[in-house]
C-alpha cells in the first residue's frame, strides 16, 4: 500500500499525506496495528464470541486513529482535513 511515486506527485487528487512517505516508519506501524486489530476482530467473529468482537472492534476503531485523527474523524496524521 502507498508505494514511492504514488503521493501527490503521481497522484494529485490524492487525500493521503506526503507524511505517509516521509514517516514510513510511524505510517506502517499504524497499518501493521490496523491489520492486527482487524484479524484479532475477524477471530472473534469466527468464534461467535459476541463479547470479544465489542472488545475487539473498539481496538480496530483505536487503530483507524493512528492515521485518522481519532475513531469518529476522517481527517488526521495521515489523512488531509476535508
Ligand atoms: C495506516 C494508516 C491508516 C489507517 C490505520 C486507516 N486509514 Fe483510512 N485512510 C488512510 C489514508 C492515507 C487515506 C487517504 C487515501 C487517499 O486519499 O489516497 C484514508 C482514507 C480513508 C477513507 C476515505 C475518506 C476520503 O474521503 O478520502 C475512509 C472512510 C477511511 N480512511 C476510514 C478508515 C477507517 C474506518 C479505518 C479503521 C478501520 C481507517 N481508515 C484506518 C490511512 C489509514
Amino acid at each position: 500500500m502507498f508505494p514511492p511515486g504514488s503521493g501527490r506527485e503521481g497522484a494529485p487528487e490524492t487525500r493521503a499525506k506526503p507524511e505517509i512517505w516521509t514517516k514510513r516508519a510511524e505510517f506502517d506501524a499504524a497499518n501493521d496495528a490496523l491489520v492486527k486489530e482487524t484479524a484479532a476482530f475477524g477471530e472473534a467473529a469466527r468464534a461467535g464470541n459476541a463479547d470479544a468482537m465489542k472488545t475487539s472492534w473498539a481496538k480496530v476503531a483505536e487503530a483507524c486513529g493512528g492515521c485518522h485523527g481519532g475513531p469518529t474523524k476522517s481527517g488526521g496524521k495521515f489523512r488531509f482535513e476535508e
